[in-house]
């Protein structure tokens, strides 16, 4: 039982990397721009950063280049793109009175357009008291602490709206994540994730989404794995998709077992992949099929 149990394992495996290896490659589609409601231009490459020391080549790419025209194009108005319903909603909430201590969001941070510009683009981050932080982390804070009023969960809906909508406030700035000083040790962690090999198919994200971007894995463009239109509407799953999210289901793909969202180690790897996008502009809320 054991031994068959291997034996399709590294089956699996095998045809895993063969589908890869075989599948047609196609170039990101660079002859594309995304040009918000016909106005507002948003780059979708940018120099790799030092770090990846040439890892990725010359040039980053936003997963919106990989995903095929009809999905772009919902990425490129406002009006059809699904993730601005959350917004809304993120948006209505953020005014709304909710806790104890009967204060709302805005009562404190005053419009979401100025107070949250470029909070997403620099997180995760570390806090004063040592932790690294997601945005799901600081809303949490403020929510328990702060308004007397309960958590939400990671992957909640109340929190993809907010996170979408704190998330807009920087669409069009580029990813600026610290990965010095305090940051360091935390990004090493999430760097060591990044290429240690998970599952029953002993894939890291690296075997993907660096030595592969570009190939087909099935009927799937792979991407450089970005997160930077994160939270982002999946028309598969008819819904927001938070990043850590993204991240159960692609250890799940390796047949290995994630860590949770939220978790201490996702925050590290959250951090790390976001590294990976320095200088790419924050597409929030990004649409993918
Ligand atoms: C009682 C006042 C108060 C309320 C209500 C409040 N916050 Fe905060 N919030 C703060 C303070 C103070 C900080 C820390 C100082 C700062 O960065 O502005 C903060 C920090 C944050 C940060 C991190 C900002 C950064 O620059 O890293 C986010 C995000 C945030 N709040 C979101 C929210 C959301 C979403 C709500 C409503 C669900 C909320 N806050 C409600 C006072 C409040
Ligand atoms: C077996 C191949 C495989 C492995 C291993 C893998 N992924 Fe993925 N990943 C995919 C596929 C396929 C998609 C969907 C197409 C795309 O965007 O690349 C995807 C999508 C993503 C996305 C969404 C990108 C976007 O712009 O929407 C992120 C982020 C991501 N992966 C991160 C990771 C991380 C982090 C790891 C390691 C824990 C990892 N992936 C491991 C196959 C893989």
């Amino acid at each position: 039982m054991k031994l068959q149990h291997t034996m399709t394992a590294v089956t699996v495996l095998a045809a895993t990397l063969a589908l890869i290896a075989t599948g047609p490659r196609a170039e990101p589609a660079q002859d594309d721009q995304l040009v918000i409601n016909g106005e507002e231009e948003v780059p979708t490459q940018a120099p790799a950063p030092a770090h990846l020391d040439g890892a990725l080549g010359d040039t980053i790419y936003s997963g919106w280049l990989f995903r095929d025209p009809d999905t772009r194009a919902m990425q490129k108005d406002d009006f059809d793109n699904p993730m601005f319903l959350f917004v809304d909603a993120g948006i209505e909430t953020w005014n709304t009175p909710d806790g104890t201590e009967g204060k709302s969001c805005a009562d404190c941070h005053n419009a979401i357009e100025d107070s949250m510009k470029g909070v997403r683009a620099a997180l995760p981050k570390v806090t004063e008291k040592g932790e690294l932080w997601s945005l799901e982390n600081f809303v949490n804070d403020c929510r328990t602490n702060r308004m007397g009023a309960e958590a939400w969960g990671w992957n909640s809906q109340e929190m993809k709206n907010m996170t979408a909508a704190i998330g807009l406030q920087s669409r069009g700035m580029p990813v600026a994540v610290a990965i010095d000083g305090e940051a360091a040790p935390f990004w090493e962690k999430g760097k060591e994730m990044y290429y240690t090999r998970y599952g029953q198919l002993e894939m890291s994200c690296a075997n993907c989404h660096e030595d592969n971007y570009g190939n087909y894995i099935r009927s799937d463009h792979l991407s450089q794995g970005q997160i930077n239109g994160f939270p982002l509407y999946r028309l598969k799953d008819q819904g927001a998709v938070s990043t850590h999210q993204r991240f159960v289901g692609c250890v799940r793909d390796t047949r290995g077992v994630p860590f949770e969202a939220g978790s201490q180690e996702f925050r590290e790897l959250e951090l790390y992949v976001a590294s990976r996008g320095l200088g790419l502009p924050v597409e929030t809320p990004a649409v993918r099929h």
